[in-house]
């Protein structure tokens, strides 16, 4: 058991960025996750398998009111990401593959094919890092990454992120073949030593 129960874990409604806000997913997002996943299918399929599980603006909906559910429970912290200005939606990102008593979180994301390039991912890892260091107070912050995903590489590399090492055949791509997986990790040391 964690020394603090993660269901008396505080977190924050939303992480506000200069560009973008990441909050946890809420009913009603569904629509909008619907027509971000439509026009990024080909965009996500060769890296994330759940692109055509989006199959309906109700599939979307079923799909955050269930993240909703997971990030009261603190069993995983799928989140949203929004343009601040014109509150488009962008994409998503969360904290996954939690382990509270280590105080480890993976950080996963992913961005809308129309809004690749502007730095709207780099914006929101930054936000969803200092989370885990300044609030959760974590002692590892990692990133996965297929060794073939150059962009996303980019991310983790921009920020300082550590490259730990390869993963061989460790996880299946959407055809089944075993694939891959390079792993970038900060730990409190690396925090304080950052450039941002
Ligand atoms: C991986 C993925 C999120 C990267 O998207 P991205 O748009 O390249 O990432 P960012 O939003 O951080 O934008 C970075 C780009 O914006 C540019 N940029 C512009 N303004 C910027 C700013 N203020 N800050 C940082 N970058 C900026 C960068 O130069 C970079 O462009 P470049 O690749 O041409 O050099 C996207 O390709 C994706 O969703 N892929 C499919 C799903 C996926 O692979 N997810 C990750 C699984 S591990």
């Amino acid at each position: 058991m964690p020394a603090v129960d993660p269901l008396l874990i505080e977190l924050p409604q939303a992480l506000v960025g200069d560009r973008v806000v990441v909050r946890p997913w809420r009913a009603g997002d569904g629509p909008a996750l619907y027509e971000a996943t439509q026009e990024s299918l080909e965009h996500i399929a060769p890296w994330l398998p759940w692109g055509p599980v989006h199959d309906s603006p109700e599939s979307s909906e079923k799909f955050v009111r269930r993240w909703s559910a997971r990030w009261d429970l603190r069993e995983d912290l799928p989140m949203g990401i929004w343009n601040k200005s014109s509150g488009r939606f962008l994409g998503g990102c969360g904290l996954h593959r939690i382990d509270w008593d280590v105080r480890s979180f993976e950080i996963g994301y992913w961005v809308r094919v129309s809004q690749t390039g502007h730095g709207y991912i780099t914006e929101a890892v930054r936000l969803l890092t200092t989370l885990c260091f300044d609030s959760l107070n974590a002692n590892r912050v990692f990133i996965r990454v297929v060794v073939e995903n150059e962009r996303s590489k980019a991310i983790p590399k921009r920020l300082g992120f550590v490259e730990e090492g390869i993963l061989r055949n460790s996880i299946a791509d959407p055809e089944g073949n075993p694939r891959n997986i390079q792993v970038f990790a900060l730990t409190p040391e690396d925090w304080k030593n950052r450039n941002w």
